[in-house]
């Protein structure tokens, strides 16, 4: 009894697997977009293989003034995903991210970024990216989540969640730019390792006064998901 109803629960996580599809890779091909990382630093590593897929996220990076430190602390993000792949093989690629955050800048606050990727010729939504609490319990992860748009829309498996494994700070503005970052698979089948570089500001002021309200500063990043 005991045996046939694990058998029968185990079939039917088989079927639920087989029903889900692996999530779809990008429009058109990756295999001329290529991480531009920095020499002589080993927290961001290339892997060395074609990206799954390449965006463009517009969005914000979210902070809370910590009253212990009177400095932002990250409280999460939440951006839009474009695919770029058709763009991977022409000179706009390149600055991408500064066009999108200069078409993401002059939106009034609260404005969706929605409408960008089509104002930097990356009109398809590849998903969204924002932060869920932990799955190990404590603090929030980030997610990259394809299952409600594009080419993934209602694939439960299209999404992954990330624990970071490597931190870069920006070479051209440490203070204005968000760091460059690594992050591994933790939850998840859309892909196995996530980049996020090129970045357009989304770093907080220096410091807060105690009792700030919360802000969302606006930023842009080109993701490499492998
Ligand atoms: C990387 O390090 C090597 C050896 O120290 C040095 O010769 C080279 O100029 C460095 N490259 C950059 C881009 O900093
Ligand atoms: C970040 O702030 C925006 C508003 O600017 C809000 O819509 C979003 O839910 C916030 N996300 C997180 C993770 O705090």
């Amino acid at each position: 009894m005991f045996s046939f109803q694990l058998l029968s629960a185990l079939a039917s996580a088989a079927l639920l697997a087989a029903a889900a599809p692996p999530p779809r890779a990008s429009a058109c091909s990756t295999t001329s977009a290529v991480m531009d990382l920095p020499a002589n630093q080993t927290q961001l590593v290339n892997p060395g293989a074609n990206p799954l897929y390449v965006g463009i996220g517009v969005g914000v990076q979210n902070y809370t003034c910590s009253a212990s430190t009177l400095k932002y602390t990250s409280t999460g993000a939440v951006a839009s995903l474009f695919d770029i792949s058709c763009l991977d093989a022409t000179p706009a690629f390149t600055n991408v991210q500064t066009a999108a955050f200069n078409a993401w800048n002059a939106l009034p606050a609260g404005a969706s970024p929605n409408s960008i990727g089509a104002r930097v010729g990356a009109p398809s939504l590849l998903g969204y990216h924002y932060f869920i609490p932990s799955p190990s319990g404590t603090g929030i992860s980030p997610k990259w989540d394809f299952t409600s748009t594009g080419a993934n829309a209602g694939n439960a498996n299209a999404f992954v969640v990330g624990t970071k494994v490597g931190d870069l700070t920006d070479a051209t503005n440490t203070a204005v730019n968000v760091d460059w970052l690594a992050l591994n698979n933790l939850e998840g089948s859309l892909a196995s390792k996530v980049f996020r570089i090129d970045t357009v500001n989304g770093q907080p002021p220096s410091s807060c006064v105690a009792g700030s309200a919360d802000i969302s500063v606006k930023y842009t990043a080109k993701y490499f998901l492998y």
